[in-house]
């Protein structure tokens, strides 16, 4: 029997663990510092959430969701993203009631049946922000500055901030049949996606990555020129906000995002043509689910996509998985003293392991050398009798002589 893991799915290997926390961490730290709270919600949710919530027009919903019958006969998904799950939930618990804005995040597995590629997956991993009730675009200018302060401080550099408004529904129909009839006359030259994307939503054209596609999308009108004073105020103000805290970005008109919840803002952080970060305003989707009628704002960054850049760029994560101590033992009685040892030393904070293979003084060496312990000291009978023993640092080599009655002093030295 030769049993692989699922095309698209990839398994978290003990050895890559810390770089997940490190990423993670930074995350949880940030949104703290903005005083964003954790949200879990079900890994599915009936599909209807995602069919409506998402957009029916969309290749999430049309091609790519993991729906099945559960032995009740409904239809469930597995959840292809955070955001509407986050509204289901703050609308079934009527967050709304609460003091606002409501500032969610989470970490969450998402699903989507996409063709397997370099920075896509099929079960991937995504951090999102989720914030309810305000309407400034100072909220939508603090949310693009947690994404790029965090991938700043992870301590990637070249990545480029790419915003853009789809201004509201009133804005987009107008703009929408200014873009079907200039379309209408390169229809023929169209990929055959974008031929099917002409009627149920032209702007995805815009975003397609065929040449000829692009070649005539060069040249289409842009939704810039087609927003009402509002959504261009709005977008103003944006601008105005991310100049006063310094964070630099482009314009690009042609950024229409891959769901269809939004309204005015939406953004990518790009890293050499994968999207790191991508999300926007949605202004309707609160009340299209059957809440009240309230703004919000959101983004979610790939963890894979991640991890990846911060790999290809070189960037070092600070290792966290190391012992402090590993305790090596030398017959029965040293092997009970150091199970005993390495279990108080545990209580008082410090990591450690102890030898359960019967290593060799030599073995038990190569093992803590080999696992990045830092420090090491080997048990026998002499160490015992003499209630004593060395600690050696195994980056220099250094020894320090330690009392085994005296386990603060052990700490001292390895802490
Ligand atoms: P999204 O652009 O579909 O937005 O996904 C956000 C991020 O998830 C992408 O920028 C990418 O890094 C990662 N991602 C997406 N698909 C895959 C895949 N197949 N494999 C690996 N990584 C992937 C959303 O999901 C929205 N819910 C974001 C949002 C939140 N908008 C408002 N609030």
């Amino acid at each position: 029997m030769n049993i692989q893991a699922p095309k698209g799915t990839k398994d978290m290997l003990p050895k890559d663990a810390y770089k997940w926390h490190y990423v993670e961490n930074k995350f949880r730290e940030l949104s703290e510092q903005y005083g964003i709270k954790e949200i879990r919600t079900p890994m599915f949710e009936h599909t209807e959430l995602f069919t409506r919530g998402v957009g029916e027009t969309t290749d999430v919903v049309q091609k790519e969701m993991y729906t099945f019958e559960d032995k009740g006969g409904r239809s469930i998904t597995l959840k292809p993203e955070g955001t509407a799950p986050s509204v289901r939930a703050f609308i079934e618990s009527s967050l709304y009631n609460e003091a606002q804005p409501t500032k969610l995040y989470y970490f969450i597995p998402a699903f989507r049946y996409e063709n397997v590629q370099k920075g896509r997956l099929r079960q991937f991993h995504q951090y999102g922000v989720e914030i309810f009730g305000s309407q400034e675009a100072s909220i939508d200018a603090e949310g693009i500055s947690i994404a790029m302060r965090a991938l700043d401080e992870l301590g990637l550099k070249n990545l480029s901030l790419n915003i853009n408004s789809l201004g509201c529904p009133d804005c987009r129909k107008k703009f929408n049949d200014a873009l079907k009839s200039f379309l209408k006359e390169n229809y023929d030259d169209l990929c055959p996606t974008c031929k099917s994307r002409f009627e149920r939503n032209p702007m995805r054209i815009l975003d397609c990555k065929e040449e000829k596609c692009k070649k005539i999308a060069k040249n289409a009108p842009t939704i810039l020129d087609y927003i009402c004073d509002d959504c261009k105020n709005h977008f103003e103000e944006l601008k105005k906000y991310l100049d006063a805290i310094g964070i630099k970005y482009t314009i690009d008109p042609y950024i229409v995002r891959g769901l269809d919840y939004y309204t005015k803002t939406v953004f990518e952080i790009i890293y050499k043509d994968l999207t790191v970060c991508g999300g926007g305003r949605y202004d309707k989707l609160i009340e299209e689910l059957g809440g009240p009628d309230m703004p919000a704002f959101g983004f979610a960054a790939g963890l894979e996509r991640l991890i990846m850049t911060l790999e290809s760029e070189g960037i070092e994560i600070p290792r966290s998985d190391y012992v402090d101590l590993y305790v090596g033992a030398m017959g029965d009685d040293a092997k009970i003293e150091a199970f005993k040892i390495v279990n108080a030393l545990r209580a008082k904070g410090l990591k450690c392991d102890s030898d359960h293979m019967n290593r060799s003084v030599k073995a038990s060496m190569k093992y803590a050398n080999k696992t990045g312990a830092r420090f090491t000291v080997v048990l026998g009978e002499n160490e015992l009798q003499a209630g004593t023993a060395k600690l050696k640092r195994m980056e220099d080599g250094q020894q320090f002589e330690v009392d085994l009655k005296d386990l603060d002093s052990i700490v001292k030295v390895v802490k």
